[in-house]
């Protein structure tokens, strides 16, 4: 304050030009707040509303954070338990809020419970921020962004879920273990549904530049279907692991929808799989259906879907998983 500064003279007054970047995230629960600590070390936007109905947890957390200012970037923290004013002018919003699976229990099965939620929190996000992004995060995620979509009748390229951006880092993890090099040199894709019916791109992998199936081909060197079908299978039970071992997953996530929100805040047109507005890509038809393809983002939400080349049998199990997802939306009368 003037107190402890002295003018400079004849300077100019503070620009007002520079826009302020904020994210809202809904849920302050497990992921929520993985979510909300690795957005807030990568600086990258100036304001953070939590919403969750626990007052006394949500405003523990937020003054948690709040302690650590001295050693992050100038973010301004807010937090309500039921007035979502203080969502108002969110550039994205994420939501995490709702039911998780207890051990064994699939994400399937969480869908009556958090869509009678998605009904009383939608329309409130999309009245206070009508041009946001809105990020979808909790499960079953893929059948709840078509339900955030539905609900606030924001235009598709706007609502994404954060769909197998989760599967794919897993799915790069082991390959990286298993080749030994880096999972940030392996190039791969899990698309499809988040979770149980997702669909491993074998044939587009590559490592460094090259193709990786085909390399193995040309130099002869065997390699086993059934290695492959486990390597996806270690990413299906992935988290269902976690969650019989800590109880829920949120540092993966949390890195995960971090690194969207750069993409998407940054306008940085990078490609990930998300889940979007599937039908009419890669022969997906019989319905308007949310799953993970990869997809350009940037400052307006989804730029466009990138076309992968897919073998037939990629084809055939992606278009299976689409049918698992419209089955269910079908009983949902939305
Ligand atoms: P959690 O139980 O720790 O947190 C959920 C939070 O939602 C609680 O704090 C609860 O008070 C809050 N909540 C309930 N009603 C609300 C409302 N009306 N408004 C705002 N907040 C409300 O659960 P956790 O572990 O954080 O998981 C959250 C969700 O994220 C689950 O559905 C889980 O399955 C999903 N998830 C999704 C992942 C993905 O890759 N898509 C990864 C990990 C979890
Ligand atoms: C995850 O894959 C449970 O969907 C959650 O970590």
């Amino acid at each position: 304050s003037q107190a402890f500064f002295r003018p400079i003279h004849n300077t100019a007054p503070p620009s007002q030009t520079n826009r302020h970047a904020k994210i809202t995230v809904v849920g302050a629960g497990n992921v929520g707040m993985a979510i909300a600590q690795t957005v807030l070390t990568q600086d990258l936007v100036d304001e953070i509303a939590l919403v969750d109905p626990m007052a006394d947890k949500l405003r523990g957390e937020m003054l948690d954070l709040q302690h650590a200012a001295a050693f992050l970037p100038r973010t301004t923290i807010l937090s309500s338990s039921s007035d979502y004013a203080v969502t108002s002018g969110s550039d994205l919003i994420v939501v995490t809020a709702g039911a998780r699976q207890n051990p064994g229990e699939s994400r399937l099965n969480l869908l009556q419970r958090n869509v009678a939620l998605f009904r009383s929190i939608i329309p409130e996000l999309a009245k206070h921020s009508p041009d946001a992004i809105l990020m979808v995060v909790s499960n079953p995620v893929d059948i709840l962004t078509y339900v955030a979509w539905k609900i606030s009748g924001f235009p598709p390229n706007r609502v994404i879920g954060s769909g197998t951006n989760l599967d794919t880092s897993r799915f790069r993890f082991l390959l990286a273990d298993h080749l030994e090099v880096n999972a940030q040199d392996v190039q791969a894709y899990v698309v499809g549904e988040h979770g149980d019916s997702s669909v491993a791109l074998w044939s587009s992998i590559s490592v460094g530049g090259v193709p990786i199936l085909s390399f193995l081909e040309r130099q002869q060197i065997p390699y086993e279907e059934e290695m492959l079908e486990n390597i996806h299978k270690t990413v299906v039970e992935g988290a269902y692991e976690v969650i019989n071992l800590k109880g829920y997953t949120s540092w993966a996530i949390g890195y995960s929808v971090a690194s969207l929100a750069r993409t998407l805040l940054r306008d940085q047109r990078r490609i990930h799989p998300v889940s979007v507005l599937a039908r009419g890509f890669y022969g997906i038809e019989g319905g308007d259906v949310f799953l993970s393809l990869p997809a350009q983002l940037g400052h307006g939400g989804v730029v466009g879907v990138t076309n992968v080349h897919l073998t037939d049998e990629e084809m055939q199990k992606l278009r299976a998983s689409a049918e698992t997802l419209l089955e269910l939306q079908s009983q949902l009368g939305i």
